[in-house]
């Protein structure tokens, strides 16, 4: 019998380069004998394989169109893992762009997979609405769905992914992680680590305080990231051991941490300057409201020329393009949360699995895959 065939969706994306890197640098011809990728455009990747083959595909065309191009490539697939995704600031635009693509490719995917034996769909936190309210938290997966605020499009992509499960012999996963640590070749929706080394390089070449744009109930609360060479690793594993069949996992990097200790660890890593001493000017927000000491959105207009700058004394004029991939808006979501959440990961560890990676080493790891792609300067 042949090994098994990977559909990885997103394949340019921070969750879909990680899953094709997992497969390619862990696993054995044995094991997996195909890898087949899939992206909106070409397919850019430092990564090597002749198991891997890529197919160019728009999820927002129907199922229809979509299984033809997908007939030939797809027929084989025995796993496929969705990790497309595309990013809008406003969260009902989000919700509405989002919920559309995985119904359209998991209807193509069940008319021309035949032998398909598991689907994995990633969500997140937002699944949780940790994103527009204090909620329990480390939040659990059999938390209840919270209502509040517009649709959650995480709702209605589990829910299709359920469904089509009912009555067949193919089993389903979501894998739910917080902010993802890692690196992708073009730009992407959301990219934290890109975003801070951006940040700190610039307030260092300006000789300014580094402060964290957040407000104090933020940068004093918990919080935990998810790395996503641990969120190809728990999808692998779920997927492919049948006692996790069926399940949702939350997945971070198995630590918790308050970024009023981490953000100057951080900055310092760059040599920028940083406190945990950080004073706010605004007044103390209340609980679940929304205040953030700086825009990043609003930072980010006018310094566009001190990134070349830094890239034209670094002779990397290549990089100044990564200014583009900072993912400003995005950064303005999370840090302007007068409110802290996490996930809970105990669910993965009592289902046997054991990843787990220091945060700050997670970061600085991304920092370093950063400099190898040359997408910043070398650092000192
Ligand atoms: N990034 C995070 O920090 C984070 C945190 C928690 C949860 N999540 C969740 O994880 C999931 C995956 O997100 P991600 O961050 O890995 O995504 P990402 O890095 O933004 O990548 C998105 C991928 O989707 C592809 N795509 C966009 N529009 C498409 C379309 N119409 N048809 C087909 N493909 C399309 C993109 O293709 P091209 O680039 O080729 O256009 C790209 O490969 C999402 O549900 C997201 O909310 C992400």
């Amino acid at each position: 019998m042949g090994g098994k065939v990977a559909l990885i969706t997103g394949g340019n994306g921070i969750t879909g380069t990680a899953i094709v890197e997992h497969l390619v640098k862990k696993t054995s011809l044995e094991e997996w004998s195909s890898i087949i990728v899939t992206s909106r455009s070409p397919f850019r990747s430092t990564i090597q394989d002749p198991r891997i083959k890529f197919i160019a595909l728009d999820f927002s065309e129907g199922p229809e169109a979509l299984a033809v191009q997908m007939h030939e490539i797809c027929a084989p697939v025995t796993h496929a893992y969705f990790s497309s995704y595309i990013h809008r600031d406003d969260f009902e635009e989000l919700n509405k762009v989002n919920s559309a693509i995985f119904e359209n490719f998991l209807q193509a995917l069940l008319k021309v997979a035949t032998s398909l034996e598991n689907c994995t769909l990633q969500t997140g936190g937002k699944y949780y609405n940790l994103h527009l309210l204090p909620v329990p938290t480390p939040a659990r997966e059999d938390e209840p769905r919270s209502g509040a605020g517009p649709d959650n499009f995480y709702f209605s992509q589990e829910d299709a992914l359920t469904k089509a499960h009912t009555g067949q012999t193919w089993t389903w996963n979501v894998i739910r992680p917080e902010a993802i640590i890692g690196h992708t070749l073009k730009p992407n929706g959301m990219n934290s680590a890109l975003t801070f080394v951006l940040y700190f390089l610039v307030c260092k070449e300006l000789g300014v305080e580094a402060k964290m744009p957040t407000n104090p109930i933020y940068w004093d609360g918990h919080d935990c990231v998810s790395d996503a060479r641990l969120v190809a690793d728990l999808s692998i594993y779920v997927s492919t051991n049948s006692h996790c069949a069926n399940e949702a996992f939350n997945v971070n990097n198995g630590d918790y941490f308050t970024w009023k200790y981490m953000w100057p660890r951080l900055a310092s890593f760059f040599g920028a300057s940083a406190t945990s001493d950080q004073v706010f000017t605004r007044p103390m927000p209340s609980l679940g409201t929304l205040q953030q000491e700086l825009s990043l959105a609003e930072w980010s207009k006018d310094k566009r020329e001190v990134w070349d700058r830094i890239c034209d004394k670094a002779s990397m004029p290549e990089a100044k393009a990564t200014w583009d991939a900072g993912t400003w808006g995005y950064q303005d979501w999370v840090f302007q949360r007068a409110w802290a959440g996490t996930l809970s990961i105990n669910k993965a560890r009592k289902f046997g699995w054991t990843g787990h990676i220091d945060s700050f080493e997670s970061l600085t790891d991304s920092f370093k895959s950063f400099q190898d792609l040359g997408l910043i300067p070398k650092l000192e």
